[in-house]
């Protein structure tokens, strides 16, 4: 790992709280920082100071400067000071292992204050968790803490190689901008009112989606950015109302062009930036369709086996209702067997039932195979050759719990998936330092969408399509598969690109389907249309989410651990109060106003 924590006094043109060694024993020196902590040993003072690169241990002592002393004894935790000292070796068993500069001190003699500050609402040194809404309000002391400072300083040195990875690639980095036409593209978008022109809206865009095409058209031949991106939907752990990407486009390339690339960039980011062993080079890759059978997920935790196993044939004609009646209507049976879970009790078997149920499952059948039985709840009702083909047949052991659902094949792989995820967490399969890549492509380029009868894109409706799929696109859109990959990692999708249609009829006949109206299509994807008429060259690219990979490499369960400012689950922005009313006066400008029993008070 080359995680730079610890940095060269020289570039920063000063001593820091890391700098001082051995070497420097006997030297002269003035260190600025913080107050990490205070210790009053009676006679002598202790004051750990810190920066961003490390902590010194300064020592007061009455009897050597007896007013640096006194000037000790009145600072508190979180001081800012400016110490001048003299560098001595720690005497034999008092150094410390843990800290860089843990083999000497400084012994004080002045001290100035160069801000107080009152006592934090946390102790910045402790490891307990904290509320995390004190933690957002009070964002920058929380900052202070060695975790995120860590997190931070992890986030800036994968930027940073990204960039240098893509630059010494021929790529060129372009920013885009911020304030775009409205085109919604699967999340809402923020809207931006404009002054000069009451009554029309900006929007942020969910990415530079079309700008980068249009780039390509442009002849930037390579194209990246570490872009910000915005989408009014829903927060959840691993998403934030606003986001970075590593945006990427690429012109004359199919899709193991742009898969090997990343490949590359993100087994050398996991090599240098962090501890983890890569389980497979060259990334395994599944289509969508191998990965839905096997994982019933289209981004499978691969740190795992636990796969599922399609048990249909050998339950067609059983006297088990619920199969029966499944299989009858069309649906599957399949199960997966958990290793050594065969002595489960009643509750954690009613447990995992009710997570199956999460994913639509009507009933959860299991089977676990003791030593000399097997108790079943269902086993009355199956043949023994049944049995067998559910327990010996899957490849499941003595001591195995074998858990099978009967539904329609999307609510089987959603709620296998999630039992499979949940004994994978609970069995400890999921090795914390392992990290499984892969890729996941074809995906299916239309659903449809019930409610509004017509097709959408399930990823991008730019994303081209398999040729030899071409003419599905009239008599069964929704088996049309996109040249639509996903990279997956640890059971996250860390990013998502096609290679786009370059020909305008392509890309037409994909937005007919799709039910725009020849107006709405010249209205809201016009330029992208047009610019297809002018020599677009074929291309393609992808978006790998920054945070979400931080995210990952640094252990962290919340995307909000590796963002210096994010908003918290409710989307809002606890320090400065964000979202807020403006005035009336501001309203004005902009010919806006709110209806007073639609506005809501949030922050008092
Ligand atoms: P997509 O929408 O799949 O593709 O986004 C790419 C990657 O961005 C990350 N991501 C997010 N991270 C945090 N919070 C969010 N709300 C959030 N939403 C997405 C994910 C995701 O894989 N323009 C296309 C890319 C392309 O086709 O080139 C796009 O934006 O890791
Ligand atoms: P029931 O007939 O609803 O009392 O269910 C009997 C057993 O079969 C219970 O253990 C259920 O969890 C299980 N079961 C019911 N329906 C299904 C199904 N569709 N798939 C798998 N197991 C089921």
């Amino acid at each position: 790992m080359t995680i730079p924590h610890d940095v060269d006094p020289s570039v920063i043109g000063r001593l820091t709280c890391g700098s001082l060694r051995l070497d420097d024993v006997g030297n002269e020196v003035v260190l600025r920082g913080w107050v990490n902590r205070r210790r009053d040993l009676g006679g002598l003072i202790f004051i750990d100071l810190r920066d961003r690169f490390g902590i010194t241990q300064v020592v007061f002592n009455p009897e050597v400067v007896p007013c640096a002393h006194e000037a000790a004894s009145g600072v508190r935790n979180e001081y800012v000071l400016e110490i001048r000292g003299i560098v001595r070796a720690r005497p034999a068993g008092t150094q410390n292992p843990n800290l860089v500069t843990g083999e000497i001190e400084v012994e004080g003699h002045a001290v100035a204050v160069l801000n107080a500050a009152k006592p934090p609402p946390f102790e910045i040194t402790q490891t307990a968790s904290i509320e995390e809404s004190v933690r957002l309000q009070y964002r920058y002391l929380d900052l202070r803490r060695a975790r995120m400072q860590a997190n931070l300083v992890l986030r800036h040195a994968l930027v940073r190689a990204m960039r240098e990875f893509l630059s010494n690639r021929g790529f060129i980095e372009v920013e885009t901008p911020t304030l775009i036409k409205s085109t919604p593209e699967g999340a809402r978008d923020f809207l931006v009112p404009s002054s000069g022109f009451p009554g029309n809206f900006y929007a942020l865009p969910q990415s530079p989606q079309q700008m980068k095409q249009l780039l390509m058209v442009a002849g930037l031949d390579r194209y990246f950015q570490i872009a910000r991106c915005f989408r009014d939907e829903p927060q959840r752990a691993d998403r934030q109302l606003e986001f970075t990407q590593l945006d990427v486009e690429m012109t004359f390339v199919e899709q193991n062009d742009v898969m090997t690339l990343i490949e590359q960039l993100y087994i050398e980011l996991t090599e240098r930036f962090s501890t983890k062993r890569i389980r497979e080079k060259p990334f395994p890759r599944f289509t969508y369709q191998e990965a839905m059978a096997r994982f019933g997920n289209d981004r499978p935790d691969l740190r795992f086996g636990l796969e599922l196993q399609d048990v249909s044939e050998a339950m067609r004609g059983t006297g088990f209702q619920a199969f029966a009646n499944t299989l009858d209507a069309g649906g599957q049976v399949k199960a997966i067997a958990a290793p050594g879970c065969a002595g489960y009790s009643r509750r954690e078997i009613d447990e995992l039932t009710e997570i199956a149920k999460r994913g639509g499952a009507r009933g959860l059948a299991t089977f676990a195979l003791g030593d000399d039985e097997l108790r079943s709840p269902v086993a009355k009702f199956l043949s023994d050759s049944e049995i067998d083909a559910i327990t010996s047949g899957i490849g499941a052991k003595r001591g195995d719990l074998v858990l099978a659902v009967a539904d329609t094949p999307d609510v089987v792989a959603k709620s296998l998936s999630i039992v499979r995820d949940e004994l994978g967490q609970r069995l400890g399969l999921a090795d914390a330092n392992e990290m499984a890549f892969c890729w996941v492509y074809e995906f299916p380029l239309l659903e449809w969408n019930a409610e509004e009868e017509r097709w959408e894109a399930t990823h991008n409706p730019f994303s081209g399509f398999l040729a030899e799929d071409a003419d599905l696109l009239d008599s069964d859109p929704g088996r049309v598969r996109a040249k639509q990959y996903d990279l997956v990692g640890n059971g996250s999708e860390l990013g998502g690109g096609s290679v786009r249609n370059h020909r305008r009829a392509d890309q037409e006949r994909m937005f007919a389907l799709m039910g725009y109206t020849p107006d709405e299509l010249h209205h809201r994807f016009g330029a992208l249309l047009d610019a297809l008429d002018y020599g677009a060259p074929p291309h393609g690219g992808i978006a790998m989410g920054i945070d979400r990979f931080v995210m990952l490499l640094a252990d962290e369960t919340s995307i909000r651990e590796v963002i210096a400012f994010p908003k918290n689950q409710r989307g809002l922005d606890l320090m400065f109060e964000a979202p807020d009313v403006v005035d009336a006066t501001q309203l004005d400008e902009l010919g806006l106003a709110i209806a007073p029993e639609q506005r809501v008070d949030l922050w008092g």
